[in-house]
């Protein structure tokens, strides 16, 4: 287990220093160009309809991103909005690196996000005339956020469980204030965040048995990916709960000479991944789990109907797990009961 967390965080930290590194050289190229750099860039976009990188633009497919768009005269831009609201310029962390191409900053300003916003200005800072996503419904604000996070993690928002239940992209994350040291969310901690509607999964982290969570090790977010995924219950990875568990616990894929059914079919059947008052995150303790199904077996299944209940040997310790121990599927020829 712990070569395997080590090789875990190896992948995380290589992932990391080449994003990091990808974001540099980007904001080299962008910074070593001539200064109309990003204007050329951004007629290119237009008239390609593509982004820097070669990729189809986010958002020209529903045309509700403003970036590319030719600037229309409703348009005030950046320059004018800050005369008025300064603070704002400064809050905008990765949204406001105008050098980087596909940012709001480097299409229409703050306009990108907030609309036209001429007549606002024109007004006097009128705010019947400009958009506030706090006052938008939650799928016009979505909307706006997915012209530009539409792809990789992002693909699935639309109709996820999220998405259905009236979620928006601001329900999570703040583009002026947020709290979170990553990822710019309304709250401090994914626990914080998350426990605002999931009280009862975030609970079960202090029971005994629990996934290191509350240790830091995971996230709710390596296993569950908030923006919409393929697998049930917003499950990063794979097609099936066991797929999402075999992503780490790799050796309890098998295959198997002997399957056990009920692993086969679903982890969670015998574990909650978010945490039990039983060890080993199993939802009832041994030997009980294995009553659940086991009654009638070639020895007693049952510890009661043996007559030296006291001495039983399927009630300490490991329970069943005592003498069957490969319980989740057996690769040994004469492993049909698990023993080996
Ligand atoms: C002449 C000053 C002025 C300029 C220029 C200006 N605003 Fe405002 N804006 C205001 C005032 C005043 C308010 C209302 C008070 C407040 O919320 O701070 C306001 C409010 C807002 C609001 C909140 C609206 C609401 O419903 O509460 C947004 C969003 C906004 N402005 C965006 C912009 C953008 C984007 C620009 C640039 C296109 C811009 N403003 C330019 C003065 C200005
Ligand atoms: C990435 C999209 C985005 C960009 C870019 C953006 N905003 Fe906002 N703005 C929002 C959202 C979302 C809110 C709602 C509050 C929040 O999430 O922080 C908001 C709220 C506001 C408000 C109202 C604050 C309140 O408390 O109600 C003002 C004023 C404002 N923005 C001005 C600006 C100005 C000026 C710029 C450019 C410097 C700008 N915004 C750029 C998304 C954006
Ligand atoms: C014009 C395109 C565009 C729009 C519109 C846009 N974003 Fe972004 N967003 C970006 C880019 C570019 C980044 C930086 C990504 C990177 O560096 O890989 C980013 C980064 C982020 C991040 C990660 C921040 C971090 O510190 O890791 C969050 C969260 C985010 N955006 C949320 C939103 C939300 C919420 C909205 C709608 C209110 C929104 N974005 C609208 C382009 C956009
Ligand atoms: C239920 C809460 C929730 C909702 C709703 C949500 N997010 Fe997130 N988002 C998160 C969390 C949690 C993270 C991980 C933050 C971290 O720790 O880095 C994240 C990460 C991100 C990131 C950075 C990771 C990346 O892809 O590069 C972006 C961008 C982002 N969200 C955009 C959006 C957009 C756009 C929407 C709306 C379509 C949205 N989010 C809706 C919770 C949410
Ligand atoms: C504002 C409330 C809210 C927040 C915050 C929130 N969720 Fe949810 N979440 C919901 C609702 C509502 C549902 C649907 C519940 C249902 O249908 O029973 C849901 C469902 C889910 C599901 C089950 C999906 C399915 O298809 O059954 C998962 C997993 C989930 N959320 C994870 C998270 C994680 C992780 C976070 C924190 C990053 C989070 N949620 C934050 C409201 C929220
Ligand atoms: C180790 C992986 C893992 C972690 C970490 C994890 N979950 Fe889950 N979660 C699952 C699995 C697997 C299911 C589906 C269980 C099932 O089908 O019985 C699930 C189901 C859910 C559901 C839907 C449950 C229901 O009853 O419909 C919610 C909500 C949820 N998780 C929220 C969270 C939150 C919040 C966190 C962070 C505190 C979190 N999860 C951390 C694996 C995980
Ligand atoms: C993102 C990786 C990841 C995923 C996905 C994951 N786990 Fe874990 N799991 C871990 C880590 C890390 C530990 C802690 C290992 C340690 O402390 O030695 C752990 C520990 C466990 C333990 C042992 C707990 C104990 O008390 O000894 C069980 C049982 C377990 N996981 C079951 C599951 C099940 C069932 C699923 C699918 C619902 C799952 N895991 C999904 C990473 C993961
Ligand atoms: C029939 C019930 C059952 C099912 C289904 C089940 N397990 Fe287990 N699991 C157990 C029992 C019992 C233990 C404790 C074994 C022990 O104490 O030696 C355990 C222990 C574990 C452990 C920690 C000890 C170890 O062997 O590493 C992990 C991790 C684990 N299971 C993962 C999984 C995964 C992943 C799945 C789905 C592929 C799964 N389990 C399905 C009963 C089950
Ligand atoms: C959700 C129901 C369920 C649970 C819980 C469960 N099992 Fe099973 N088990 C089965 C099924 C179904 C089979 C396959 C029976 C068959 O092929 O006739 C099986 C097969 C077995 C076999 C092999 C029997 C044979 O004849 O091939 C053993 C041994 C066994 N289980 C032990 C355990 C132990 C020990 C536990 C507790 C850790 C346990 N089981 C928990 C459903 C379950
Ligand atoms: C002292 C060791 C031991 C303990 C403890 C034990 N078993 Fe067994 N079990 C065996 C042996 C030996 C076999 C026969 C294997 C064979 O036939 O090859 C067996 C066979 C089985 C079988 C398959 C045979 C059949 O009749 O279907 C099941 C199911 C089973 N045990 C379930 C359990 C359950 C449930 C528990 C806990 C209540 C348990 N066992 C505790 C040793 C043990």
């Amino acid at each position: 287990m712990p070569n395997r967390l080590a090789t875990f965080s190896l992948a995380l930290a290589t992932v990391l220093a080449s994003a990091w590194l990808w974001m540099l050289s980007g904001a080299a190229a962008a910074a070593a160009g001539p200064p109309e750099y990003r204007q050329e860039v951004r007629e290119r976009l237009a008239i390609l309809g593509g982004s820097a990188d070669g990729q189809p633009l986010r958002g020209s497919e529903n045309g509700s991103s403003a970036v590319g768009q030719t600037p229309s005269k409703d348009y005030a831009g950046a320059d004018s909005c800050v005369v008025c609201h300064e603070e704002k310029k400064n809050q905008l962390g990765p949204h406001g690196r105008a050098a980087d191409p596909r940012t709001p900053m480097a299409g229409q300003g703050c306009e990108t996000c907030h609309g036209p916003g001429k007549a606002h200005v024109d007004a006097g800072g009128d705010v019947s005339l400009i958009k506030n996503p706090k006052n938008l419904s939650t799928r016009e604000v979505s909307a706006t956020c997915t012209s530009c996070h539409n792809r990789g993690e992002h693909t699935f928002w639309e109709g996820s469980t999220h998405d259905r239940r009236q979620l928006t992209c601001t329900t999570c994350h703040s583009a002026h204030a947020p709290e979170s040291v990553s990822g710019r969310l309304v709250k401090a901690t994914q626990l914080e965040l998350c426990s605002k509607c999931h009280r009862d999964k975030v609970a079960k982290l202090d029971r005994s048995g629990h996934m290191p969570v509350r240790e830091g090790k995971l996230q709710c977010s390596n296993c569950h990916n908030m923006h919409g995924s393929q697998n049930v219950r917003l499950l990063r990875v794979g097609y099936s709960v066991n797929e999402s568990c075999t992503s780490c616990h790799a050796e309890k894929r098998g295959p198997f000479l002997w399957e056990h059914a009920p692993v086969r079919e679903n982890c969670a059947t015998c574990h909650d991944p978010h945490g039990t008052a039983n060890e080993r995150l199993l939802v009832a303790k041994l030997p009980f789990l294995c009553q659940r199904c086991h009654a009638h077996t070639r020895h007693p299944a049952t510890v009661y109907d043996s007559a030296v209940f006291q001495s039983s040997n399927r009630v300490y310790g490991r329970g069943c797990v005592n003498c069957h121990s490969a319980i989740h599927g057996s690769v040994h020829p004469a492993g049909m009961a698990f023993q080996r």
